[in-house]
């Protein structure tokens, strides 16, 4: 779980679960990838007790994603985000505001983050309105109660639900 490729220039990380990334996810991380010069997707270990995909699928399924973006790299971490920002030398956090609520949740957050460590900004940005409505978790139980997620996920992360559904291991 160390940010390889490390060229120059400013770095930042976008983390979440990503169980499993969505179109929105893919949103904010190429508007993210427009700003800075690199950008890392930072997928958290262990959040949910029974996750759809491991850890270890959830990066090798992103890495797929961006894999002709030649500024955006995958990697995961555990414990603090900020601990991680900063092993990376990252400047900034990117985090998605699709509503107000996200605000709500978000707001606490990232002053809690610069309390930990004042130098690495939090930055927030809209997804495109139409990924509004779209969460890992609606998707995830769209999926579950064998619905169709054409047009949540990226056409990589809907084969690789598929495939689960396939071999009956989700949840
Ligand atoms: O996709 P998610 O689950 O909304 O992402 C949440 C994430 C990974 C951004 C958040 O849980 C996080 O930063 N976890 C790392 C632990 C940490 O640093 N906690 C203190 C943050 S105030």
């Amino acid at each position: 779980m160390t940010p390889t490729g490390t060229s120059g220039g400013r770095l930042a990380i976008v983390p979440g679960s990503f169980d499993p990334l969505t179109n929105g996810h893919v949103d904010l991380v190429l508007r993210s990838a427009r700003l800075f010069d690199r950008v890392t997707v930072a997928v958290l270990v262990n959040a949910e007790k029974q996750p759809l995909f491991t850890a270890a699928e959830r990066v090798a399924i992103i890495r797929e994603v961006f894999s002709v973006h030649a500024n955006v790299e995958v990697d995961s971490f555990d414990g603090l985000l900020v601990e991680y920002a900063r092993r990376c030398g990252a400047s900034a956090i990117v985090k998605g505001l699709r509503a107000v609520s996200d605000f709500e949740h978000e707001f606490p957050m990232a002053l809690m983050n610069r309390h930990l460590e004042p130098a690495l900004e939090t930055v927030c940005l809209m997804p495109a309105e139409q990924y509004a409505y779209v969460s890992s978790r609606l998707t995830k139980e769209v999926f579950r109660l064998g619905g169709s997620v054409h047009g949540l996920v990226p056409p990589v992360v809907e084969r690789w639900m598929q495939a689960k559904r396939a071999t009956a291991v989700h949840k």
